[in-house]
């Protein structure tokens, strides 16, 4: 990723492939990228330039396009192939209807397909007849295990320390090896608190193929992210609550602290106003003691 401009255009050298070594893995070769840094998925934070950015520098850039109209969705791939030709991706969160935009995504020939939150068994054969790679985000081995009896091509095993929504109850450390053991020979990704290369190697260590960093691209210049979150968020010591969870929309920060969805019955989507956690305080040591909710929509301040 460069911090200075647009991504390289196709066909431009990039430092990585003219004097680094390469570090790769099988999931990597399938998909036609060089090293193995997925760029997850960030809900309106992800722009195509930062899809671009990611897959022309060699990783695996990857499209929001849940809350997408799915008219919309061939310009944006269109953008995203204007700034790179390399493989990227594109997630769908199946709790929503989301048929039209798989629709959109595969008429348009997007190679990857990542799910999330919902059963990836109602389109693993429409995703799979279209030729693309699914990938579907779990929180235990258990629904690892259901993910890989639906058919799925690779898992996203995403421990409780990620950002967004959080499926499950488990840290990346204890998760990532429970679901390669689990899926085994099926590729494992590792999602949760990766921001750099150590934390990549220890995923890779743990039997991971690839990197899902959410929270480390909002710092990116391409992201979309709110400046006070973006500040924040590449600050050097975790602010308190020390859970680095957090959810963006249009661009503004709505909520920081632990996932109140880790509080929801197993498989449950509670009615709005009943959520447990809903009312969740995320100010600081401090701060004024106003609870913040996920509705909140207006950026949160960090004290100085
Ligand atoms: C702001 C934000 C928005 C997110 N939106 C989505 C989303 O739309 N779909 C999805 O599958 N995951 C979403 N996630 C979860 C990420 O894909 C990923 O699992 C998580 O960021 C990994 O943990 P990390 O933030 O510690 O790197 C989001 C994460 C963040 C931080």
């Amino acid at each position: 990723m460069r911090d200075d401009g647009p991504p390289h255009p196709p066909g431009e050298e990039t430092r990585r492939s003219a004097h680094l070594p390469s570090l790769t893995t099988p999931l990597c070769r399938r998909l036609g990228v060089e090293v193995p840094v997925f760029q997850a998925p960030i809900g309106s934070a992800v722009s195509p330039e930062l899809v671009a950015g990611v897959s022309h520098a060699g990783g695996l850039g990857m499209l929001a396009l849940t809350w997408t109209p799915a008219g919309e969705i061939p310009r944006i791939l269109d953008r995203v192939r204007e700034l790179t030709e390399r493989p990227f991706g594109a997630n769908l969160v199946l709790d929503f209807p989301v048929a039209d935009r798989l629709d959109a995504c595969l008429e348009g020939g997007v190679p990857v397909i990542s799910t999330f939150w919902g059963d990836p068994a109602g389109c693993t054969d429409r995703i799979r007849a279209a030729g693309a790679f699914h990938v579907h985000t779990v929180g235990s081995a258990d629904e690892a295990r259901h993910a890989a009896d639906a058919g799925v091509d690779a898992v996203v095993a995403q421990g409780w320390e990620a950002g967004g929504h959080v499926r499950g109850l488990t840290a990346t450390l204890p998760l990532v090896p429970a679901v390669v053991d689990a899926v085994s020979p099926l590729p494992v990704v590792a999602a949760g608190g990766i921001a750099d290369g150590r934390g990549l190697a220890a995923a890779l260590a743990l039997g991971a193929q690839a990197g899902w960093m959410g929270t480390r691209f909002l710092a990116a210049t391409e992201a979309r992210t709110h400046d006070i979150y973006r500040a924040a968020s590449s600050a050097h010591e975790p602010k308190k609550p020390s859970t680095p969870a957090a959810s963006t929309a249009a661009g503004r920060t709505r909520r920081t602290g632990p996932c109140a969805t880790a509080h929801w019955p197993p498989g449950k989507r509670p009615a709005p106003r009943s959520r447990p956690g809903r009312v969740r305080e995320t100010s600081l040591p401090g701060e004024p003691t106003t609870p913040r909710t996920c509705a909140t929509r207006t950026p949160y301040r960090w004290p100085a």
